[in-house]
């Protein structure tokens, strides 16, 4: 039953031709940003251009890994309170999910769920969204699977409730809004509670911990988050030109406690000029490419950051180690 011609929010186009305006504008989108962060300073980027192909790819890599607990601590509190999960979602209830990964965790919520309506999953990326909802179609023949190319941080428009439907359960797993500052998360939680209003959304956010532990988290000793880091580069060079020396750039991430957030940067490891759009940029020795924020949060703060955005606080699950929580908040009405 996947709606085969995806639907694009925002242009309205059949996302099938819309690759060559998708990828110039992203392009475009690209080479703006990046001259605005090296012409600032401090210079800093956002995180979400890390996932092009291969920098998807190097994500997927560092889920397995044995230092990166929390995509495995997040699918052990999925998988040991899914019934309990599937109760709060109620009968018929259909899932809105933003940012389509490999759809791997939604499945444990499908599997549980008492006759789920449909499945949204929301995407930029269209390529990589078809493909992840149609091999969840394979595996689930009956579920009505609509994929919907739309940017989520932004006011978005979603298909009317299917007659009969449940509850409409947003979920937002991996502790993708650490990744957002926290405005964006606001803003974000805003624009959920608009598309989920009168039901609910779960949420995974990774916890304040032991800064050792979260330091091995970002700094894994076969180098994968380095080279996820320095992907970022590499991605320039591939598709605005530049010329990078990947090796004279050093992988940094370390835990900034009074922010509750680990840092990642790109450390320049000499002085070096890098070509742009016709300008030059220099980069000293020491001085950094601000490249990633991830948050941490308590349940108190996670909880009180979707208070401001009008959701009402339900229950809470985590592991036995307090790693990372999983929240169902309610919508505003
Ligand atoms: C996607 N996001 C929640 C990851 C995180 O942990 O902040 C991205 C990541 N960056 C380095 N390792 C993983």
């Amino acid at each position: 039953m996947l709606t085969r011609s995806l639907i694009n929010i925002e242009s309205g186009r059949d996302a099938g031709d819309s690759r060559p305006a998708e990828n110039d504008s992203l392009v475009g989108e690209f080479a703006h940003d990046l001259m605005r962060a090296l012409a600032s300073q401090p210079r800093a980027i956002s995180p979400k251009y890390f996932y092009d192909e291969q920098g998807s790819q190097l994500f997927d890599r560092i889920c397995e890994l044995p230092e990166y607990y929390p995509t495995r601590t997040e699918l052990g509190i999925l998988a040991r309170n899914a019934e309990d999960i599937a109760s709060q979602m109620g009968p018929h209830a259909e899932i809105v999910e933003f940012g389509a990964g490999s759809l791997r965790k939604v499945r444990l919520l499908l599997d549980a769920m008492d006759r789920p309506a449909r499945f949204l999953p929301i995407d930029i990326s269209g390529e990589h969204l078809a493909r992840s909802a149609a091999a969840l179609q394979d595996d689930y023949p009956g579920l009505d699977v609509q994929p919907v190319v739309a940017d989520y941080t932004q006011r978005m428009l979603l298909p009317a409730a299917l007659p009969g439907a449940g509850r409409r359960v947003g979920f937002f797993p991996g502790s993708t809004i650490g990744n957002f500052t926290p405005p964006e998360a606001l803003h974000f939680l805003q624009v959920a509670g608009q598309v989920l209003r009168g039901g609910a959304l779960l949420l995974g956010a990774d916890l304040v911990k032991e800064p050792a532990v979260l330091h091995a988290a970002y700094n894994d000793a076969q180098g994968v988050t380095a080279a996820f880091n320095l992907n970022l580069l590499a991605r320039a060079n591939r598709e605005l030109g530049t010329r990078f020396v990947l090796d004279q750039f050093a992988h940094s991430a370390f835990y900034n406690a009074p922010q509750q957030r680990i840092e990642m940067h790109l450390v320049s490891r000499r002085r070096q000029k890098i070509a742009l759009g016709g300008e030059c940029y220099e980069f000293d020795e020491g001085e950094t490419l601000h490249t990633e924020n991830s948050y941490k949060f308590t349940i108190e703060s996670l909880r009180a950051l979707a208070m401001r955005a009008g959701f009402r606080p339900g229950p809470v699950w985590t592991d036995e180690d307090k790693l990372f929580s999983v929240h169902w908040l309610h919508a505003p009405a």
